[in-house]
């Protein structure tokens, strides 16, 4: 195999300048992009705009992003609508996208922004460091894609992309550290919001997971894993260990007028105050199996046949799934709530909650037209 390799002296080193001029011509359409040609004639992106996308990003991808996004510059075209709306209604807006302490931290910084800056976002990194929500990837993000600043933005499509141009052999987390030099190292003086959105372009749509299309790379004399034939290989990742499983059971009580039984989940701790069916405590080191001990009310309680199954980050979720049907005047017990058919789609339910009506209730949660 070492006889095969080319040796890197052959290689030109990675330019900023060839980047640029690729993602002049190829730049993805994004809704909450000024696109190259756009920039250069003076146009400014909005910085509300710009830190909107970067927080619905955060974890998730593009596509999902895009009607969201789109639904929340529709209901808040501007920092101070969202910072005089409800909390309420922004984790309404933000149900399905999950980790919703985004949401949560998102209208904070709304909050903070328009009480403590005028309305105005911070115009450096450091500034906006500050704000609740926005760690060191979006600062970087914010300020390079806002206002130039040459700040090094490293985020998963970046560490794949480098990784690769590199051949880093540490393993990731690890080499974060290393990765985020070299990003330091290639970001240009001028045109770094550019250059920082052509990284993430590139990543997601040339140096791809599998099967890069290395052929199409502006970087591909530059790539020492492509000269080597070890592009798959990068970013080197340390042994997984397995996702620790936890179970519970969902309750879905539906009443003869479609309406389903809801309640609040605690405001602290996982999908804190977001909107869900009762159900049990999720009992770690568990796999299957709960009967209806902690259904909300006494009734015929039918199990779905198959559970939910919900990847979290930190755990694996199978959750059995309980209905049964309720006469109309059926008082709701304790805190819950009987949301109409209606109304249902427009609460605050995360995916696993919309998983489990959908198990019992075909097409309920969708949004009607
Ligand atoms: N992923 C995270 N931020 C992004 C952006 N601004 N454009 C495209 N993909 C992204």
């Amino acid at each position: 195999m070492i006889a095969a390799m080319i040796p890197t002296a052959t290689l030109s080193p990675p330019r900023a300048a060839d980047l640029l001029a690729w993602y002049d011509r190829h730049a993805r359409r994004l809704p909450w992009r000024t696109a190259p040609a756009e920039r250069r004639t003076g146009v400014k992106p909005d910085p509300y705009r710009v830190w909107l996308s970067e927080i619905m990003l955060q974890q998730t991808n593009v596509t999902t992003v895009k009607p969201y996004f789109e639904a929340f510059l529709g209901q808040w075209p501007t920092v101070a609508d969202l910072a005089a709306a409800s909390t309420e209604d922004v984790m309404k807006a933000w149900a399905g996208l999950g980790y919703y302490s985004r949401a949560r931290n998102l209208k904070a910084c709304a909050d903070t922004v328009v009480r403590d800056h005028g309305g105005r976002f911070p115009e450096t990194s450091a500034g906006l460091r500050e704000l609740p929500g926005i760690g060191a990837y979006t600062s970087a993000a914010i300020a390079a894609i806002a206002h130039d600043e040459p700040a090094a933005v490293v985020d998963g499509n970046v560490e794949r992309v480098l990784s690769r141009v590199f051949a880093v052999e540490t393993t990731l987390p690890a080499a974060k550290k290393e990765i985020a030099a070299l990003q330091a190292q290639l970001t240009p003086q001028a045109r770094a919001g550019d250059y920082a959105q052509a990284m993430m372009d590139l990543g997601a749509t040339i140096c791809s997971p599998k099967r890069p299309a290395c052929s199409l790379c502006p970087w591909e004399m530059a790539c020492v894993a492509h000269a080597n034939g070890t592009e798959e290989l990068h970013p080197r990742k340390a042994a997984k260990t397995d996702r620790p499983e936890r179970a519970g059971a969902a309750f879905v009580a539906i009443r003869s007028d479609g309406a389903i039984l809801l309640r609040k989940r605690p405001e602290r701790g996982l999908l804190g105050g977001m909107t869900e069916v009762p159900g049990s405590e999720w009992i770690q080191g568990a796999k299957t199996a709960h009967g209806t001990e902690a259904a909300p009310l006494a009734a015929d309680w039918q199990r779905v046949a198959a559970p939910v199954i919900h990847v979290f980050t930190h755990f694996r979720l199978t959750l059995d799934v309980w209905h049964a049907r309720l006469p109309d005047a059926h008082p709701a017990p304790g805190d819950s709530w009987w949301a109409s058919a209606i109304d249902l789609p427009h609460e605050a339910l995360p995916s696993v909650m919309k998983k489990a009506i959908e198990a019992a209730v075909p097409g309920a949660t969708r949004k009607r037209k």
